[in-house]
């Protein structure tokens, strides 16, 4: 049995925190699992970590769908929740209902994630209606990078902090189960977290949000980025490139494959196709 969105919500009221990472693929969605995370998201930066995109907008639901299946595949026992690309949700509410059922039914995910606040609270209500759990997102939304001006903290004037106040109560009232918050000021996080009964997920809000998500190649050293906010836990550029590196020596070198990776062949065959290759005198 999977993890609910109920499990996020009693650990909120216990005051236990909820343990986020995104992944992408089957071996990474087993090992997040193996970890004991409670979620798993199958972000749309997916685009940039896999993809090699600047941003998350060429992505699209045929991404989404096909890395989905391979996380909800590899992750069975956590609450899989997949991002809604860029246009698959503000265009309108049928839409939305469409294409968020497509990652249910078809990727296997148990929920979605998608950008904005009080202007998308219609859709989420009846994404919410029809059974679809929805997880919000504010402060820093990554779809809206072109009209944000840049990846920059939001919510750091009283009128940006307080339509994100307002933004996450009106998630709260269309029946969001959880809101991620990227890139806010700490305190504004914390006042958020307070206000709401459901759970807060920070991505550089600083650590009183209910739980926390980072993208699983920041925090392993796997590619270019490096967020002020993401901690490495490895340094998984260090570890493959020196392993490719060895790999390919030693195919250079004719060290590998040894006898050890190779299979042989039963003597008698061999001594017959030899006879049967080689010229008679
Ligand atoms: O796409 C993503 O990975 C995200 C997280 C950073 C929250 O939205």
């Amino acid at each position: 049995m999977p993890i609910r969105i109920t499990k996020l919500q009693e650990m909120k009221a216990a005051g236990e925190r909820i343990a986020c990472v995104t992944a992408y693929d089957f071996p990474s969605a087993r090992l997040v699992q193996q970890a004991g995370f409670e979620v798993v998201l199958v972000g749309d930066s997916l685009g940039n970590v896999v993809l090699g995109y600047d941003t998350t907008i060429p992505v699209t639901m045929d991404d989404m769908l096909h890395h989905t299946r391979a996380v909800a595949r590899g992750a069975p026992g956590l609450l899989v929740v997949a991002d809604m690309p860029f246009l698959t949700f503000n265009v309108s509410a049928d839409d939305a209902l469409r294409n968020a059922g497509r990652l249910l039914q078809e990727g296997g995910a148990h929920a979605v994630k998608l950008e904005g606040g009080a202007p998308v609270a219609g859709t989420v209500r009846r994404l919410t209606e029809a059974g679809i759990p929805v997880m919000g997102h504010l402060g820093l939304t990554p779809q809206s990078v072109n009209q944000l001006g840049g990846y920059r903290v939001q919510g750091r004037t009283i009128e940006q902090a307080q339509r994100l106040l307002d933004d996450a109560v009106a998630l709260e009232a269309a029946g969001a189960f959880s809101i991620v918050l990227e890139a806010v000021p700490a305190e504004l996080a914390r006042i958020v977290t307070h206000r709401l009964r459901i759970p807060t997920i920070g991505i550089g809000a600083g650590p009183d949000c209910d739980g926390q998500i980072q993208v699983l190649h920041d925090i392993l050293g796997f590619g270019a980025r490096r967020p002020k906010h993401a901690k490495r836990y490895a340094d998984l550029n260090e570890t493959i490139g020196t392993a490719l590196a060895a790999y390919a020596q030693d195919v250079r070198e004719g060290k590998f494959p040894t006898a050890e990776h190779t299979e042989p062949i039963d003597d008698a065959v061999l001594r017959e196709l030899l006879s049967a290759i080689e010229p008679t005198a």
